[in-house]
């Protein structure tokens, strides 16, 4: 590459992207940001590509061009550099618009590592198989390099001296039996190798006890392991025969009365921006960026061989680079829109995930409905909402990310999960850490702690967040009876307030208000943030994870806005020793009482495998809502028209009968 080409691009410009100042970064993009770091004296040939992403304007910018003034923020993007042979880190900002590297901050470890690189996948087992300790000890195990595939997982920070300032995986072994054998039935337990990727070195072999390899296999796409397929289900086809209700123009996405644009990116997947609500004509922002900023996944089993077990799999991982390919029919039912996802792959290189997000409509029951005793009035509308969604596959684990837009203005996030489970040997009966979940076969306990950053605006950029919860009353002359209640309302002033816990005994939530705007009623007009009460963090508050994961200590966190604060573990998580993200975020104490703020949630369930959760795990839930709450005057659904009836639903099965509510409701 020749410093005329970037030249070109300079001249040719890339002022605001294909879709405005928060479009995604376009292949031609990545392409010209690799042009632009390939011409810099940060590129060596063993360098590689470990995050490219959209470096985005802040906020008051973008509103600011938005409005018509401005000439829009210049376009700019982040790109980490890993040198795979000597471990060299950077992290630079790279100007499209001016074809340069603005800036390039060398990392030396002790702020973190640099994601894990699928190259570095690709490399451990030849480099553990190097190692004749290794082999011996697979040897003992009655397996050999050939019959074992290895796992690298991410190391956290235990403080072991030959650690510090390099790259360092932790490797477990399964065994594959036949070609095609699900490894995860057969964990070779017992062993761990410490492995520096760069050095090519094993720095610590834990070769702790021999156990017994389950034997039973897990593979759950066999026919035979199936077995025959049920006969009794009938398909059920989705059908919108005048199309669906949504329109999209590139990224930009109106349904009913939301509007958003669908962003994604390699780390977060995908994010939803500018979410607004079109309420009598104005154009109300509620949300002007919500992704999952971080996730952790923390084991809790001691053992020697997997204490460190604790992954995060955004700032470790990259779980947006996992995102699956959707399929029409299996993946999706019905209308879908699917969205392609671009990304830079570790040369730089663009590549595009077909329909990794999808988009559709959904029924959902009734919306609102009463059958009046006085008037005989009698009427019912249903309730549907918009579905934009990704899956992404790390490892074992299989995620989907779901938002959820009501008619009502509800909005919700709920994760998905399934795939399946991380597995040991079980070591029998006295140790209390794990489900056997097939013979001999153990799944350690663990949590799902996915943490979403709401960078909200509710009504504009004037917000303020009260913590309102349930109080029971004492029996007093004004409540002789004691059957009164009220609840109370709590503003958070300061950052130093800012990190919450819920508590379903008092239904405790969080109103996020305009300081500013009044509804009808001369309240402030808010959205109430209704978590879905789960532990948190079961690691001891003393620990290594505590401190590495402190957003996982709470349910809420409440930050003054500030643009390259995105991640509730910090920007470098793989090997990071701890106290970033949230906690250096908010060491500050800024207002956030009528300030521009952001919101972190935490939620995600603790769990006891079951036996029922192997070969493969059932879809299990976690969500969190956000309602309107005085952001309306009132119901903002009365305007929805009425269903018809549909008055023949006989499809020549007897004792198909008229027998639910909604054909009761038309008086059949
Ligand atoms: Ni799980």
């Amino acid at each position: 590459m020749t410093i005329t080409d970037i030249t070109d691009i300079a001249t040719e410009g890339f002022p605001l992207g294909a879709a405005g100042p928060l479009g995604n970064l376009t292949a031609a993009e990545f392409t010209a940001i690799r042009q632009i770091v390939l011409a810099s004296p940060i590129m060596t040939e063993s360098t590689r590509f470990a995050y490219v992403g959209l470096a985005e304007p802040h906020k008051r910018e973008v509103l600011a061009f938005q409005r018509g003034e401005g000439p829009g923020p210049e376009r700019r993007a982040r790109v980490m550099l890993l040198d795979m042979k000597t471990g060299h880190s950077t992290d630079s900002i790279v100007s499209l618009t001016a074809g340069a590297v603005l800036s390039t901050n060398v990392l030396d470890g002790s702020e973190g590592q640099l994601p894990i690189l699928i190259e570095e996948f690709d490399a451990i087992g030849p480099i553990v198989a190097e190692h004749p300790e290794w082999v011996e000890a697979l040897a003992k195990r009655g397996c050999t390099v050939d019959n074992v595939m290895c796992v690298p997982l991410s190391a956290g920070s235990y403080g072991f001296e030959e650690e510090e300032g390099r790259r360092i995986v932790r490797v477990l072994a399964f065994r594959q039996d036949y070609p095609g054998d699900h490894v995860w039935a057969h964990p070779v337990d017992g062993l761990c190798a410490y492995v520096d990727v760069a050095a090519r070195k094993i720095t610590r072999l834990i070769d702790h006890e021999v156990m017994a390899i389950p034997a039973e296999g897990g593979n759950f796409d066999d026919p035979e392991v199936q077995g025959p397929p049920m006969a009794t289900l009938k398909p059920i086809v989705i059908t919108q025969p005048e199309g669906p209700s949504f329109t999209v123009e590139g990224e930009d996405v109106t349904w009913a009365n939301w509007k958003f644009k669908v962003g994604f990116d390699a780390r977060e997947g995908l994010v939803l921006r500018q979410l607004s609500f079109t309420d009598e004509g104005e154009e109300r922002p509620v949300i002007y960026r919500a992704s999952v900023s971080e996730m952790l996944v923390p084991y809790g089993d001691p053992s020697p061989v997997r204490f460190w077990q604790n992954y995060f799999d955004t700032g470790e991982y990259l779980f947006g680079r996992f995102t699956n390919s959707l399929t029409l029919g299996c993946d999706c039912l019905g209308e879908i829109h699917y969205f392609d996802c671009v990304l830079s792959d570790e040369l730089g290189n663009p590549f595009t995930i077909e329909n990794g997000i999808c988009m559709h409509e959904e029924d959902f029951g009734t919306l609102w409905k009463h059958s009046d005793m006085f008037t005989g009035s009698n009427e019912v509308r249903r309730q549907r909402r918009l579905v934009i969604s990704f899956f992404t596959t790390v490892g074992n684990y299989d995620y989907g990310f779901y938002w959820y837009l009501y008619l009502d203005g509800t909005i919700e996030c709920e994760a998905k999960l399934t795939g399946v489970l991380f597995t040991a040997s079980h070591p029998g009966e006295g140790h209390p850490y794990q489900s056997e979940v097939a013979p001999g076969l153990g799944a350690p306990y663990h949590q799902h702690l996915f943490n979403v950053r709401l960078d909200m605006m509710v009504d504009g950029i004037s917000n303020a967040v009260d913590e309102v919860e349930a109080v029971r009353l004492p029996i007093s002359s004004e409540n002789p009876y004691g059957g009164a209640f009220t609840n109370k309302s709590t503003r958070i002033t300061s950052e130093a307030d800012g990190g919450r816990l819920a508590n379903s005994a008092t239904a405790r939530a969080w109103h996020i208000v305009n300081t500013e705007k009044k509804n009808r009623l001369g309240k402030n007009t808010g959205y109430v943030l209704y978590p879905s009460e789960s532990p948190t963090l079961l690691a001891h508050a003393e620990s290594g994870i505590a401190k590495r994961a402190d957003f996982a200590t709470k349910h809420l966190w409440v930050t003054q806005y500030e643009p390259t604060e995105l991640y509730a573990a910090g920007d470098f998580v793989h090997q990071n020793p701890g106290g970033d993200g949230l906690p250096r975020y908010m060491a500050a104490d800024r207002s956030v009482d009528g300030e521009d703020i952001v919101l972190w949630h935490t939620f995600g369930p603790t769990h006891f495998p079951r036996p029922e959760d192997w070969p493969v795990m059932p879809t299990d839930y976690a969500k969190f809502t956000l309602k309107p709450h005085g952001f309306f005057g009132r119901n903002p659904t009365l305007n929805v028209p009425a269903n018809e009836p549909v008055h023949s639903c006989d499809h020549g099965s007897a004792g198909h009968g008229h027998t639910d509510h909604e054909h009761g409701a038309h008086g059949h």
